[in-house]
């Protein structure tokens, strides 16, 4: 109906103005606004289905879609699953959130932190981490200078200001938190609190996420119990490791991120642990990344990948060293 009326419309328009034309110079004015403003919609629609915009056109959450891709594509991360679908879909279907989504993923390599943020950057922003509303940081890449401390935080608060300026639901996505400054993520604090407006900027509707290895070997220290307890993995939960976690990153010295005030004031919503994997999830991963690659599932293929890498510890093999990590490159050997 509303495509069929517009061009309708500018039809009738066309013709009076050619009609009016020869009459007065008001009259054709007047006519000439009308066109204009019945193109521009028109025009706007075809911009914005190339041109990627902050509208509900190229920014929708899909929380089956999420559901799905944490269940289908995600292995070995029950407790995390749960808590990414909860915290994410609590935050985006509330219409006036208080602070942004802060979430701090912790765990081994390869455990998948950053698949996570991608999953959830899919289900998101309809490009998923190529939107232009996503951004990436990873510490020793963007800001590898001790001495440039200065330098980077004045360029790292201008550029979340100003991407969130222009959409307030961007990404921000930072990798070895556990490798930044302790200045730089001073530095980022202002914009994960409650404010209702910082320089008249309102940072609610953004989403941070942290991921580090900082914690992680604490988790695998529970992962391991509960396996010489003979213990299903699926048993272990949230409060069984959050307690390690807690005590880990709060007490180790090593990692900067835990000296600055974010832990102390509430800033991260939800920390999210990230379990070792194990021989059986390496297969899945393999699996899973032939059916990426087009390729047909080939379990032998997929077990000899599994065999091929190290596990630890040393005496038992039951996690893989560097869960589903290498395993893309292997495949690539082997088809
Ligand atoms: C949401 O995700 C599901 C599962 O991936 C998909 O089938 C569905 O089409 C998606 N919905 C929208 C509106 O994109
Ligand atoms: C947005 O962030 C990117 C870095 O991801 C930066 O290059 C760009 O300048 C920022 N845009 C604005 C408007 O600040």
């Amino acid at each position: 109906m509303r495509t069929l009326r517009q061009p309708l419309l500018l039809f009738f328009l066309l013709m009076s103005q050619v009609c009016i034309r020869a009459f007065e110079p008001v009259t054709t004015t007047v006519a000439g606004v009308l066109l204009t403003s019945a193109i521009y919609p028109f025009g706007y629609k075809i911009y914005n289905f190339f041109h990627e915009n902050c509208n509900d056109d190229w920014l929708t959450f899909n929380s089956t879609g999420l559901e799905a891709d944490l269940e289908k594509k995600l292995f070995g991360q029950h407790v995390a699953s749960k808590v990414i679908l909860k915290a994410v879909t609590g935050f985006m279907e509330n219409k006036n959130p208080k602070k942004p989504l802060v979430l701090s993923l912790h765990g081994w390599t390869g455990t998948g932190k950053n698949f996570i943020s991608h999953l959830i950057a899919k289900n998101i922003y309809r490009n998923g981490m190529k939107s232009s509303f996503v951004h990436q940081f990873v510490a020793t890449n963007h800001f590898p200078h001790p001495g440039e401390v200065q330098t980077y935080k004045a360029q790292l608060q201008q550029w979340i200001r100003g991407n969130v300026t222009s959409c307030p639901r961007s990404m921000f996505i930072f990798d070895e938190m556990d490798k930044m400054h302790p200045g730089l993520i001073d530095s980022i604090k202002p914009f994960l609190d409650y404010y209702e407006h910082l320089d008249g900027v309102s940072y609610h509707q953004a989403i941070f996420i942290f991921l580090s290895n900082a914690g992680g070997g604490k988790i695998n220290e529970v992962a391991l119990r509960f396996w010489d307890e003979g213990k299903e993995r699926t048993d272990i939960q949230l409060k069984d490791l959050e307690i390690s976690l807690s005590l880990d990153v709060f007490n180790n010295k090593n990692s900067g991120f835990w000296h600055t005030s974010l832990i102390d004031k509430n800033l991260v919503d939800f920390f999210i642990p990230l379990l070792p994997l194990e021989h059986k999830h390496v297969r899945m991963c393999v699996l899973a990344e032939m059916k990426e690659r087009d390729l047909k599932p080939d379990e032998t293929i997929a077990n000899e990948i599994a065999n091929e890498i190290n596990y630890f510890p040393k005496e038992k093999e039951i996690f893989s060293v560097k869960g589903c990590k290498t395993i893309g490159g292997k495949l690539s050997y082997y088809t």
